[in-house]
């Protein structure tokens, strides 16, 4: 009896329900009101966009966090507008599913797709997509919960927790970065002062702290969730947050000082817009990382820097996937 009783509470857990449907965005507000109401719906996710409508928009443009322009945006909500959106109902049991979709399609004529799936804990899911990266026999980049579990024969470890800021060390150009650095580093190059302009997660100022550049690192981002997620990372890595300078635009006249090594990794048209700052923020001896380039745009953007300062002298450039990344070096 009792053994009984507690299948029935697992199964219950085991098992939720959805409808999915396609439906004007003038009746989505209307449509989730009744299925909480009348049938008991447990929750609605909306699919503004499905995958070839995306592919259709975006097609080869590529957007990072915070580079997508408006105009794309705008595009989005265009194509929104126009073919409906996707939503996907949530139920603890048939009966209520079931009776939804009638409703659904008596009333609205919309054609309602039943599903069945098996519980699953988020929480692991998600965990799922980020592993320990090995950048080489120098560095791993490893998840925040693995912490204390994963053994490391690498020289260092960077210890990441997935938020907000991009840059978990997975990305062709974050890795490329890494490498970079690594390479200086191995070089013996002396570097003090580092500037990581777009700073993301943290990963490259965090990078460059446990590769001793000893002076305060300025981490620079527009978005105020990145530095946020930094300031976990740089917490996570057991580094001390006053060796740290986290900045927003609005403190960007605080990154006035000339650096030893700077790091930006966001993509070509930040690149290029912020040329004339970037070109000009080394100091003698001293190395600028550019990163987030496709392959073939890099040309470009080695023209405009060395335009700029003719001191720049191009070192090397490294290739991952579709992705390069420039050394450039001012002696
Ligand atoms: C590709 S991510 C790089 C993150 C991290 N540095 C890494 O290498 O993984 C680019 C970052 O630049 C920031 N960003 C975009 N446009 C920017 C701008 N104009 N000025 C400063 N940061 C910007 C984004 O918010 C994002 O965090």
């Amino acid at each position: 009896m009792c053994s009984a009783k507690i299948n029935l509470v697992i199964s219950k857990l085991m098992n939720y329900y959805t409808i999915c449907t396609l439906i004007n965005s003038h009746d989505c507000d209307e449509i989730d009101f009744f299925a909480k109401e009348n049938f008991a719906s447990t929750g609605v996710v909306e699919f503004s966009l499905t995958e070839p409508q995306v592919d259709k928009i975006l097609g080869e443009r590529s957007y990072s966090g915070g580079d997508v322009p408006t105009e794309v945006i705008q595009e989005v909500e265009d194509v929104v507008t126009q073919d409906g959106v996707q939503k996907q109902y949530f139920f603890s049991d048939t009966k209520s599913a079931y009776n939804f979709r009638s409703w659904l399609e008596n009333t609205y004529h919309y054609k309602g797709i039943f599903d069945s799936h098996e519980y699953e804990d988020w929480n692991e899911q998600w965990k799922k997509n980020y592993k320990p990266i090995s950048v080489d026999e120098w560095l791993d980049v490893i998840p925040e919960w693995e912490k204390e579990t994963y053994h490391s024969s690498a020289k260092k470890q960077i210890y990441i927790y997935p938020g907000m800021g991009f840059g978990t060390g997975s990305h062709e150009t974050t890795y490329l970065c890494l490498k970079h650095l690594i390479d200086l580093v191995s070089r013996g190059v002396n570097l003090s002062s580092c500037l990581d302009f777009g700073c993301g997660s943290g990963i490259l100022g965090i990078a460059a702290r446990l590769f001793h550049l000893y002076d305060t690192i300025d981490l620079y981002d527009i978005d105020k969730d990145a530095l946020k997620n930094t300031e976990q990372n740089i917490h996570l890595n057991e580094m001390p947050l006053e060796s740290f300078n986290l900045l927003l635009p609005s403190m960007r006249k605080r990154i006035d000082r000339k650096y030893n090594l700077v790091f930006a990794n966001i993509l070509q048209n930040v690149l290029l817009a912020e040329a004339e700052y970037l070109a000009n923020c080394l100091d003698q001896h001293s190395f600028l990382i550019l990163s987030g380039l496709l392959e073939g745009q890099e040309q470009e953007v080695i023209q405009k820097y060395q335009a700029l300062n003719p001191k720049l002298i191009h070192v090397k450039t490294l290739i991952k996937g579709d992705w390069v990344a420039v050394l450039m070096e001012q002696l």
